[in-house]
């Protein structure tokens, strides 16, 4: 309320040149939004189909706004323009930062981080966009762990304001500011959290989560509980809908994170959905079955 407001700048490492590791749900959303933004971005992945994907949905949002007269043709096909795909690590050499989103697993971000700290001009800030993963952890892997920490956005990264910045017990302020500043460019709304498995966020959302898991182990219709929580409790979303779009491989991942992090809280339910969809490779909105089909 009363007269709006700005953070000033934190930090004096500039962001000129961003990149991300992954084209997937979160890699794509983060290279759309850098761009929308006006940081140019590379993203990296290693497969063709996910750059083409990510591609393409940056196209279809910008697309949307030339089609409602919120952007010129022009200024589409310049923000298209500072998002470079690639396959080759090469090309990561002039970013400032880089977001690592590829999958949830520890030993892959490990592998992965540790490769671009070896790689990479000594001073760029690294980051990953891990749900549940601890960043000490993963900081396991690296020599410098002052330039690392969490930057956990959400999905759709589009709309979602928040954007978690977690601090290891060695990142630097110098880290977390200039961390704190990118996410501001990109018209986010940062909040520093301490490290542990789920930081802020999915301490709160994955036992909610756990609880709708157990109602179906339990006999509860999951389409039933969506229904009530989107049309009654108000919600925009029913968590069977709601693990669909998050993918429901993530979402495994992530309980088990939570499960070893909380075993005494966050047990996983035996037979629960999520375990199940994930062994018979339902995924979610991103191959078209989940607890949901799609077309
Ligand atoms: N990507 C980009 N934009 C999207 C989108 C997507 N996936 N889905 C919707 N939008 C856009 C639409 O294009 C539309 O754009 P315009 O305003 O330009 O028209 C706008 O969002 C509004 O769309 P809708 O009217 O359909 O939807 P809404 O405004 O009622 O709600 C929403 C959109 C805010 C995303 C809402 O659906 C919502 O809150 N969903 C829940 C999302 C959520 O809980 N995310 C957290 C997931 S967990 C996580 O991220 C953490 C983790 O570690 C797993
Ligand atoms: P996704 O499955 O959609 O995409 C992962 C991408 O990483 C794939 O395109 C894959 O090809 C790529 N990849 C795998 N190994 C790679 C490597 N070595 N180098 C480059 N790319 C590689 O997954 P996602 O949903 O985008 O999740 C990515 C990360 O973001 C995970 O850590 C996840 O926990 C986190 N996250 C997900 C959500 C969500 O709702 N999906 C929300 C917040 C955070």
């Amino acid at each position: 309320k009363g007269k709006s407001r700005k953070l000033a700048k934190q930090s004096d490492v500039e962001i000129k040149q961003a990149a991300v590791l992954g084209a997937g749900i979160m890699g794509g959303g983060i290279a759309y939004q850098s761009a929308y933004k006006g940081t140019p971005i590379i993203m990296k992945d290693i497969q063709q189909d996910a750059l083409d994907l990510g591609m393409g949905e940056a196209s279809k949002l910008l697309g949307q706004k030339v089609k409602r007269g919120h952007m010129s043709m022009e200024k589409m096909l310049g923000t298209l323009s500072k998002i470079k795909p690639t396959l080759n690590d090469s090309d990561l050499q002039s970013a400032d930062i880089i977001v690592e989103a590829v999958v949830e697993n520890p030993k892959v971000k490990q592998a992965v981080l540790a490769e671009l700290e070896k790689t990479m001009p000594e001073g760029t800030v690294l980051t990953s966009n891990t749900s549940t993963i601890c960043i000490d952890l993963l900081a396991e892997a690296l020599d410098k762990p002052e330039n690392f920490c969490g930057m956990h956005f959400f999905n759709p990264v589009p709309k979602m304001p928040l954007v978690e910045i977690i601090r290891g017990a060695k990142t630097s302020d110098k880290t977390i500011n200039a961390v704190v500043d990118y996410a501001l460019k990109l018209g986010k709304s940062p909040i520093v959290v301490n490290d542990c498995p789920g930081f802020f966020v999915n301490r709160v959302l994955f036992p909610y989560f756990a609880g709708f898991s157990k109602l179906v182990v339990e006999g509860a219709n999951f389409a039933k509980v969506d229904k009530v929580m989107e049309n009654v409790f108000g919600w925009p979303m029913g968590p069977a809908y709601l693990l669909d779009v998050v993918g429901i491989d993530t979402a495994f991942h992530c309980t088990g994170v939570m499960a070893d992090g909380f075993p005494e809280r966050m047990a996983r339910a035996d037979k629960d959905p999520v375990t199940i969809f994930a062994n018979e490779k339902r995924f979610g909105q991103k191959n078209k079955a989940g607890f949901y089909k799609y077309e």
